[in-house]
């Protein structure tokens, strides 16, 4: 086959050039455009680094300003969108319907068909980051069988967020800052993280010249996967049947050995951090915080923890450089803020947004942009006679 190599599951090719993420991973570096990771996470919020990954820089003041009313003046959803709702199953999974309903934005927006037209990709940009939080709210309401809450634009974008998923028309529902506050920075870690396998597939499909609506939908379903970051749903679940099956996390840890069963430790292991991930130790920080402010003993936080002891302490873990990632303790915090389970993933996808535009945006700016085509090493037969279907037994 010529001159292609072969490198199954891209461990050492490099996809593209990029200057949106720094990502060091035997020294667990991780940088946004050159700023770390937590000096992000301890002074910004969500709606600056989004800024920052799309466009390149911190904004100023009055930058900030006309992104943050740009988007707020995209937060309510089309009418006719809400009726899609009724069409989904009650127990229909939040990540099929985030990814279906961002996939119909294209058919509400019709003007924004062409990736190089500059003002209505801007334009696709605000729509997505102010609409996502919304669409992801409205997946949870129609799950729960409660109303639908308009967005709240005096609100800041995570305390809107808690708005359109726990207040009722009944009761108001005053979002407690510690909340928003642990909802921001779980958005910041999770804003890029290079060619992770999402992102991927954002710049795979949108290399095709497909619209951004359509690029971004696709990556939801990549992201969706408990190998990426369906992992934190995942995780919890694990961490559930360790506390319901009596707490022994020796047998997790010796079922994650074997590999006859395929279990894996969900929330271990990363493909580039090889020594600790940046952003688990910084959720992980946060997690004790906020329990200890909210005055709460989940028993899972403790089950996290002895977990992550034990397996760090293994051979197994440790000669395969396994730790925990950011899927291990940001289930925690999202139970400690009231989310349900199958929302977390939905979380993952809203923090994440910013880098696949950002990326979507920095491939169709390259000069040396092409369709994304991977060759293969073919391994089938060999020419074959033909036989007609009378002859085949
Ligand atoms: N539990 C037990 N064994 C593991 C685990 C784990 N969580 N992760 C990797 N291994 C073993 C694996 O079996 C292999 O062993 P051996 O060399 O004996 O065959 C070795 O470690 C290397 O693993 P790999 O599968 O070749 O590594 P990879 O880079 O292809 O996969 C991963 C990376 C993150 C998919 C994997 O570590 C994993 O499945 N982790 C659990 C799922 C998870 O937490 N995913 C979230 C990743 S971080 C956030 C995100 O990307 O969304």
């Amino acid at each position: 086959t010529g001159l292609v190599t072969l490198d199954e599951g891209f461990v050492n090719t490099g996809s593209t050039r990029s200057a949106i993420t720094f990502l060091n991973g035997e020294e667990g570096v991780l940088r946004y455009r050159g700023y770390a990771i937590e000096e992000l996470a301890a002074n910004c919020d969500f709606v600056e680094v989004a800024y920052l990954l799309i466009y390149g820089d911190l904004p100023n003041e009055a930058q900030i300003k006309e992104f943050r009313e740009g988007i707020r003046d995209h937060t309510m959803i089309h009418e006719d969108m809400r009726s899609f709702y009724n069409g989904f199953p009650r127990d229909a999974h939040p990540m099929a319907i985030l990814s279906s309903v961002v996939g119909a934005l294209s058919t509400f927006y019709q003007d924004s068909m062409d990736p190089a037209d500059k003002e209505q990709v801007e334009i696709s940009i605000y729509r997505l980051l102010a609409k996502l939080p919304t669409i992801a709210a409205y997946s949870y309401k129609k799950s729960v069988g409660q109303p639908f809450m308009y967005p709240n634009n005096s609100l800041d974008y995570c305390e809107n967020f808690l708005h359109m998923m726990f207040a009722t028309p009944a009761n108001e529902h005053m979002v407690d800052p510690d909340f928003a506050e642990a909802l921001n920075l779980l958005l910041i870690v999770h804003a890029d993280h290079e060619q992770n396998c999402s992102t991927s597939t954002v710049r795979m499909v949108g290399s095709s010249n497909a619209n951004l609506f359509a690029s971004i939908s696709a990556g939801i379903g990549a992201l969706w996967g408990p190998l990426h970051g369906g992992a934190n749903e995942a995780c919890v679940n694990m961490l559930e049947q360790i506390a319901a099956d009596g707490g022994d996390v020796e047998k997790y840890v010796r079922m994650a050995k074997d590999k006859t069963d395929g279990f894996r430790l969900m929330g271990f292991g990363h493909r580039v951090y090889k020594n600790f991930d940046p952003r688990a130790t910084i959720i992980r920080k946060s997690c004790d915080k906020l329990l200890a402010k909210l005055n709460l003993d989940d028993p899972l936080f403790k089950i996290a923890q002895q977990l992550e002891q034990v397996a760090l302490e293994d051979d197994y873990f440790k000669d395969r450089n396994l730790y925990p990632n950011v899927d291990f303790y940001s289930g925690v915090i999202y139970r400690a803020l009231g989310i349900p389970v199958q929302m977390f993933t939905v979380l993952f996808a809203i923090g994440r947004l910013p880098g696949w535009i950002a990326h979507w945006s920095e491939m169709h700016s390259s000069p040396s942009k092409r369709i994304n085509r991977p060759r293969q090493i073919y391994t089938g037969s060999t020419e074959r006679e033909f036989k007609p279907l009378s002859d085949r037994n």
